[in-house]
């Protein structure tokens, strides 16, 4: 017999099974479809974000930061250590381990919300009188659910070169990079962009030599100029090899070995040799297959479902959230999406600032912003102020020995009003949330300035940032 539900959600991500837990925590009968599978064959939680992107990816980034702390740090501290060597086998257990912690802790909270978990693919067969009919199919066969109010969480895929074929063992995407099952010695990254600049540190830390080419002329196009400037120069410091303008040619792999053939910003025929190489240019929506015309719905030139700022498509209870909709293709931006969703249904009005969304890259150091940057203000024509402090002057970070970067605070130049915060340092994922906490309640440059921060720590840049919009930064 047919099952119906009062929300059905397509896909367990991050944007997925948050909306699931939210809609039932508000009393609906909630149901929630994901086919996931794990290289055992088990059905899995958790969408890209837990299985094979952010927590599997943070995971390694610490273990390779534990490696390069070891093996050439230390000794400024006085400490010596010799012979460090690093088991991959055992990385990867650790990381494992950790992604099934937490993929299994979103089974528990699924089981404790009452939430019923539909294994397989979902697809739209028809509008019925009450709602819309979803199709399930999986190996054992298949079902029909119903509901009035459908949430399409289908997440994204990595986008690949239509002329190379990716097998995830010397051609990569993010799945393979994450599994390497040893340090290739020479390793080409196609795009620096956030997957490519973090998955080539990781590599970089345990012994590669990574050459990352980027098409485009710059790096980081969508942080503050001042950021992607300092990260360049850091990353190179750091023996990052990053190629700009670069037009892909040829990728040829034969046997454990691949050639790209490519042409740089002058056009120069280059040839780079290397072991493995790992696509990082994009993702992209997972919305075909979904039979989205069964119910009257299409998706735009760019395969995203389109939707209005509270994520409603066209239809009546279909909503979309999460990698799937317009804007950064962010876990944590697909979770607010989830809640407000859940909350919608349920008749409240809740609301999202899509500007107070913060970035971070989990690079060493880390890059992290919210709000606009000098160049988006300046086309905008807004009159703007900035202040910036950099972490050597700071007695933290110099005595934890991460005294790289800057705190950047710009600021409207007649209101006062913070109107972005940009970040390269250390920690710069856990600094970022106060000028987010800020920025939520419009606060001024003038209310960071003048907020007590403890001493000694990373936080006081924040502060003598925002105090710089006012040229009075005191330690410097
Ligand atoms: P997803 O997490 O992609 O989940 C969608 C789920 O839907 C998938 O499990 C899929 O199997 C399932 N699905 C799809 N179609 C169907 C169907 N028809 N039927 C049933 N199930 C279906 N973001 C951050 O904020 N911070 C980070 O540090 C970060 N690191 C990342 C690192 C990497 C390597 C990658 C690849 C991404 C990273 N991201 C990060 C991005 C983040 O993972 C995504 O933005 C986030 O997972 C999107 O959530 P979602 O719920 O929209 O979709
Ligand atoms: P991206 O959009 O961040 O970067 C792709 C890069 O590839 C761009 O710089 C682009 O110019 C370049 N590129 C495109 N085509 C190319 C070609 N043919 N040759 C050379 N370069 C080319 O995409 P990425 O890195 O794949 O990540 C996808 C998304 O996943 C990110 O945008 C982000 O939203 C999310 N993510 C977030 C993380 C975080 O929050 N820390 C970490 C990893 C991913």
């Amino acid at each position: 017999m047919e099952k119906d539900f009062d929300v059905i959600v397509i896909g367990a991500g991050p944007g997925g099974y948050i909306a699931a837990i939210r809609a039932a925590q508000l009393g609906k009968r909630v149901a929630c479809i994901e086919k996931r599978r794990n290289q055992a064959g088990e059905f899995k939680l958790g969408g890209t974000c837990l299985n094979v992107g952010c927590i599997p990816s943070k995971a390694l980034l610490a273990s390779s930061e534990a490696f390069e702390i070891a093996s050439c740090h230390l000794n400024n501290h006085g400490i010596s250590v010799s012979n460090v060597k690093i088991d991959i086998a055992q990385m990867h257990a650790r990381k494992d381990a950790i992604v099934n912690k937490m993929t299994r802790g979103i089974e528990f909270l699924f089981r404790k919300n009452n939430i019923t978990w539909l294994k397989g693919h979902g697809s739209f067969t028809r509008k019925t009188d009450a709602g819309y009919q979803i199709n399930i199919s999986s190996e054992d066969g298949a079902e029909l659910v119903s509901a009035p109010n459908i949430i399409i969480a289908t997440g994204s895929k990595p986008r690949h070169l239509p002329f190379l074929k990716v097998d995830n063992q010397i051609i990569v995407d993010n799945e393979g990079a994450l599994a390497f099952d040893s340090v290739p010695k020479k390793l080409a990254v196609i795009g620096a962009g956030v997957i490519g600049l973090e998955l080539g540190s990781l590599w970089r830390r345990l012994g590669a030599e990574v050459t990352v080419l980027e098409v485009l002329p710059s790096l980081l196009g969508a942080a503050d100029l001042s950021l992607a400037q300092e990260a360049a120069r850091q990353f190179e410091q750091q023996g990052l090899k990053i190629q700009l303008g670069v037009q892909i040619g040829k990728v040829s792999a034969i046997g454990g070995a691949t050639t790209i053939l490519y042409t740089c910003k002058n056009n120069h025929a280059q040839k780079l040799e290397t072991d493995r190489v790992i696509i990082s240019i994009g993702r992209i929506p997972n919305t075909a297959n979904l039979d989205l015309e069964a119910i009257g719905l299409t998706v735009n030139n760019y395969g995203f479902i389109d939707v209005d700022h509270y994520c409603r498509t066209k239809l009546p209870g279909v909503y979309a959230i999460g990698d799937v909709v317009r804007g950064p293709m962010l876990a944590h931006k697909a979770e607010d999406e989830g809640v407000l969703v859940a909350e919608i249904i349920d008749g409240q009005k809740p609301h999202i600032d899509y500007n107070c969304i913060p970035w971070v890259i989990y690079t060493e150091p880390e890059i992290a912003w919210v709000g606009k940057t000098e160049a988006q203000l300046q086309a905008e024509g807004r009159k703007i102020k900035s202040g910036q402090f950099p972490f050597i002057a700071n007695g933290r970070a110099l005595s934890i020995n991460r005294s790289d970067g800057f705190i950047k605070v710009i600021a409207d130049a007649d209101t006062d009003e913070l109107l972005g915060v940009h970040i390269i340092s250390a920690n710069a994922s856990d600094l970022i949330s106060e000028a987010v906490v800020a920025m939520e309640f419009k606060a001024a440059s003038e209310d960071i300035a003048r907020i007590c921060h403890p001493h000694p720590s990373l936080s006081e840049v924040m502060r003598e940032a925002a105090l710089a919009v006012d040229k009075r930064a005191l330690n410097i």
